[in-house]
């Protein structure tokens, strides 16, 4: 994710602030600048790829100031360039802007800019931001009123430092969702979208709380709310080391990341889920095309394949329309069948998956019209595909994914709405994927705070020899992904099925000590997860089952019993369930002493087939 980082105060501003975002390149860039007051004017320095080319650019320029922002960008809208790199000036090249987050509103903030004689220079959201503030700063002649009376013409989640020539030792913060946090000095003051980047200059700091803005300089930090009413400056006080401090205070990079799902569906969902429940996915097809696909062909692999899996039980459910999901490493060796109107569907996290890639070609040279859903901007997979959708999950770092999975599923329900336009999709069902995506965030929310109890099931099972993953429906792509993280972290032997496919074979093996975990999230067919619970029991077999809140029924009949709020639409009751799964698994593993981020044998990207 973007790291942000501003300085004033007595020693050199840039030295200071291009530290500071050093200290943020574990989470992942492709480009950064930074900003400064220089003579008259506001110097901006920017580039493409890794820090050290815009240390390049320092060395030469030997800049000195004792005002400073920087930032590293990981792109989201535009590609990872020199232009669209931040900071970003407003049209008058007064103030100079950074930016996390997304601004959703920023296509129609465009076009009414342009039609004022506006001009840009990047394909950036943060550089619209920049000239509405550049507008407002035209009126007020203030850069903090500015900055008050342009957020309120943004949509969206973001965090937004802006500096301006005329005002050489200000800083002017505001925090929408996107964190920003300030560290209080003695005679000089700093600001970070993270609190390692803080951490070698100051262990004092203020969590800027949603809808703050504050007024920095060297002396003085004015904080005040979202109504510009004044707000007691109270510095919290970090003793955690710098490790701890880059995974956000928690154990390991995937606790972290599995924390971080709801602000990440938030992102994915920012600007293309709109609050009235229309999609707007721009720059994706036409509506022609969209109208024209009769099939979906997903092709991935690992967890991109177990998302393609959960896309498939909606866009069929909702639109009766036919989805195959194919392994990427089988595609390219089994003659795949492609037609005109087939849509191909190329997920991955990385997007350098090499069988991925080579998937995708295959599917180009058959001339099929592909859509990638990819994370990484940029990456082969998204440069290859002939329209992208970016998760905008942020960078994933723990081998095992989460957060990308999630952002998957909530893409592909994005697609499923999109397409839903054109077909005579059931519109009940469309109703409720709407809603429950909208509320997905928030649902995602309650599961993790119910953390403690999973963490106890784990302390009951996790000696398990065999660990079965089973349920119904769309609870079946679920198991999937929760067996997958099972094995990949806690090195647990596990079989994932449908849970009727139990008597056909796998029961053999349940014994005592073995558990099954159920995810049972669709009523219609609660009672037959119900008996296939039943035999798992009769056999000296443990069950951990995933419920809604409301399912005594199957709480009756379980071991141990995961609560997980109650949906209404099974794709995404069962994308829910997930998030126990995961944590389930980190329990086990952290119990087992495995090694969580890294897990043997296995690597983040794979490039080879
Ligand atoms: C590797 C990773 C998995 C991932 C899979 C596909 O196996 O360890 O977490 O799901 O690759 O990666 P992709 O980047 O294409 O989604």
């Amino acid at each position: 994710m973007c790291g942000i980082a501003g300085y004033v105060g007595p020693r050199e501003a840039v030295t200071v602030v291009f530290d500071q975002i050093t200290r943020l390149e574990y989470r992942g860039y492709d480009s950064a600048g930074v900003a400064y007051k220089n003579g008259d004017g506001i110097k901006v320095l920017k580039r493409a790829g890794k820090l050290s080319n815009l240390k390049q650019l320092l060395d030469s320029e030997k800049p000195k100031a004792q005002m400073a922002i920087a930032h590293s960008r990981w792109a989201t809208h535009g590609g990872p360039t020199d232009q669209n790199a931040h900071p970003h000036f407003d049209q008058h090249e007064l103030i100079a802007v950074i930016h996390n987050g997304i601004i959703e509103n920023y296509y129609e903030l465009a076009q009414e800019l342009k039609a004022r004689g506006h001009t840009f220079k990047s394909e950036t959201d943060t550089e619209i931001a920049a000239h509405v503030i550049g507008e407002e700063y035209e009126i007020t002649g203030s850069l903090a009123d500015a900055v008050r009376r342009g957020v309120k013409r943004l949509r969206g989640a973001f965090a937004m430092v802006a500096i301006c020539k005329n005002e050489p030792d200000t800083l002017v913060a505001v925090r929408n969702a996107s964190p920003l946090i300030l560290g209080i000095g003695s005679g000089e003051n700093f600001l970070a979208s993270d609190i390692p980047a803080l951490l070698p200059y100051t262990r004092e700091v203020v969590v800027m709380e949603e809808g703050d803005l504050a007024v920095m300089t060297r002396d003085r930090i004015r904080l005040e709310d979202a109504q510009g009413k004044e707000k007691l400056i109270q510095p919290m006080h970090v003793d955690w080391n710098i490790e701890s401090a880059e995974k956000g205070g928690f154990e390991h990079f995937m606790l972290k990341e599995i924390h971080e799902q709801p602000d990440a569906i938030r992102q994915c969902l920012s600007g293309r889920l709109l609050k009235d429940g229309g999609v707007q996915l721009l720059n994706c097809f036409s509506d022609e095309e969209w109208k024209s696909f009769e099939r979906v062909v997903v092709i991935a692999c690992g967890t991109a394949y177990h998302a393609g899996l959960m896309g498939k039980q909606m866009i069929e459910s909702v639109l009766r329309v036919p989805v195959e999901v194919i392994y990427a490493s089988e595609f390219r060796y089994n003659n795949p069948i492609l037609r005109p109107a087939d849509l191909v569907i190329v997920i991955s996290q990385s997007g350098e998956t090499i069988d991925t890639l080579v998937a995708l070609k295959l599917a180009k040279e058959h001339r099929a019209k592909t859509l990638g859903i990819v994370n990484v901007v940029g990456s082969s997979i998204a440069r290859e595909c002939d329209e992208v959708l970016y998760i905008q999950a942020g960078p994933e770092i723990c081998v095992a994914s989460t957060k990308a999975y999630s952002a998957q599923v909530a893409t592909l329900a994005l697609v499923c709405l999109q397409m839903a336009r054109k077909s005579a999709a059931d519109q009940e069902k469309i109703f409720n994927l709407t809603r429950e995506l909208q509320r997905l965030p928030n649902l995602m929310e309650t599961c993790l705070e119910r953390e403690s109890q999973i963490a106890e099931i784990a302390n009951q099972i996790h000696r398990a020899p065999l660990m079965f993953f089973l349920g119904r429906g769309a609870d079946v792509a679920a198991c999937m992904e929760g067996a997958l993280k099972m094995k990949e972290i806690a090195y647990i032997p596990t079989q994932e099925s449908p849970a009727g496919e139990m008597k056909h074979g796998p029961l053999a093996l349940v014994e005592s000590g073995v558990v099954a975990v159920f995810a049972s999230t669709n009523p219609l067919t609660r009672e037959k997860v119900i008996s296939n619970i039943k035999e798992i029991k009769a056999r000296g077999g443990t069950v951990a089952a995933i419920i809604f809140d409301s399912d005594e029924q199957t709480a009756h009949e379980a071991d141990f019993v995961i609560r997980i709020p109650h949906v209404d639409s099974p794709p995404i009751g069962a994308a829910l369930s997930v998030l126990p799964m995961q944590l389930l698994a980190y329990h086990v593993a952290r119990l087992k002493g495995c090694e969580i981020d890294q897990p043997r044998n296995l690597a983040k990207s794979v490039t080879v087939e």
